[in-house]
């Protein structure tokens, strides 16, 4: 099942993180076999918004490859500081490179990229949508340290809200048999309704709770979270909410001795620096499988050929409404079609919020 690519969980298949899985196995078990895999390829890499793994792992993974890189970790030397739109800085990126990564704090970057790039597009986190390679690490981490993904209770726990990991992840959790999910954030944290709605779409078990206590000894998987400072508008709101959940090793004593403790990294006090060195401790693990799965997407990716994205007209459906999530890529990037999302129609297609309609 191949793909063209990946700007969101739904771009994925069972079917596609089985291939995807086994070839990165392949690579841990053989790295030499590969080491020229992708000589002549080029990853273009955009970061408009900070990061160190995911930008270094994705990086190691080309170059472990045989891959050549170019990129900016800063848009401020980009003509995106001319006013250049995202449509035409994506066309000259996709005419120089093989493969595009983009990060930006802008919801449905990825998305409005795809469709104007010859070449396949990575999501590589899109403000607080989603992060579906992150996800891929998760996946790969939880499959290597338990043999499998399914028959698991995951915690998640922090800042729901505007984590992009856990949404990404929760989705994901679909394709799997026999998952339980802990929701576990205060109230002003939890998860936005269009990922809950989704769950209870497609009836995936979950339990909400504010405390970590009550629910850590039920856990397989305990999934950290930090409190995204960037994304709130009120400084005072995140200092209040900052320290409300700290991982120690006093609260892991009431934890299964075969939990895996995960978390995306980077970590700021959620997880106090004594568990680092229980063997429950996965997240460090956690970052190299990133760059183990990321070269497994990017030999699948960097030999497919280019396609002319086909013109993507306005959706009649979306017509009726405009999207007014500020950090939503429509409201800076006008031009862009209307798009609907597939978690309703009365959702935009970038950001998966509500849109408003213009008949009110
Ligand atoms: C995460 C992200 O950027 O969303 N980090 C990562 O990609 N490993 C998590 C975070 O920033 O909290």
């Amino acid at each position: 099942m191949a793909i063209r690519k990946l700007v969101n969980v739904a771009d994925m298949s069972r079917e596609w993180w089985d291939d995807l899985y086994s070839r990165c196995r392949d690579i841990i078990a053989r790295p030499g076999v590969y080491a020229d895999s992708c000589r002549g390829k080029i990853l273009a890499s955009m970061f408009y918004e900070p990061s160190t793994r995911t930008n270094f792992s994705f990086q190691a993974a080309a170059q472990r490859l045989g891959a050549g890189v170019f990129g900016f970790s800063d848009p401020v030397g980009t003509s995106a500081s001319k006013g250049e739109t995202l449509a035409d800085t994506i066309r000259m990126t996709a005419a120089y490179s093989s493969t595009i990564v983009i990060r930006s704090p802008q919801e449905g970057s990825a998305t409005a990229s795809a469709l104007y790039s010859e070449v396949p597009v990575i999501n590589a986190g899109d403000g607080g949508h989603s992060h579906p390679t992150q996800t891929l690490t998760d996946l790969t981490t939880i499959a290597q340290k338990r043999g499998k993904i399914g028959n698991i209770r995951i915690g998640l726990c922090g800042d729901l809200k505007n984590g992009r990991t856990v949404h990404s992840l929760a989705e994901a959790m679909e394709m799997f048999e026999g998952v339980s999910f802990y929701l576990i954030s205060p109230k002003e944290l939890s998860f936005p309704d269009y990922v809950l709605d989704r769950m209870n779409q497609v009836g995936q078990k979950y339990e909400v709770s504010e405390s970590l206590a009550d629910v850590i000894p039920e856990l397989d998987v305990l999934y950290m979270t930090r409190i995204q400072r960037e994304r709130f508008k009120d400084a005072g709101e995140y200092r209040r909410l900052k320290d409300i959940y700290i991982l120690t090793k006093k609260l892991l004593e009431g934890a299964k001795k075969d939990m895996q403790i995960m978390h995306p990294l980077p970590r700021v006090d959620e997880i106090s620096t004594d568990v680092d060195t229980d063997p429950r401790a996965a997240y460090f693990e956690q970052a190299r499988y990133g760059m183990l799965i990321r070269m497994a997407l990017l030999l699948e990716f960097m030999h497919l050929p280019r396609e002319v994205p086909p013109v993507t007209l306005s959706d009649p459906y979306a017509a009726a409404g405009e999207c007014t999530n500020p950090a939503c890529i429509t409201l800076s990037d006008t031009y862009l079609p209307r798009l609907v999302s597939r978690s309703g129609s009365d959702r935009c297609g970038y950001c998966d919020k509500k849109v408003t309609s213009m008949l009110l």
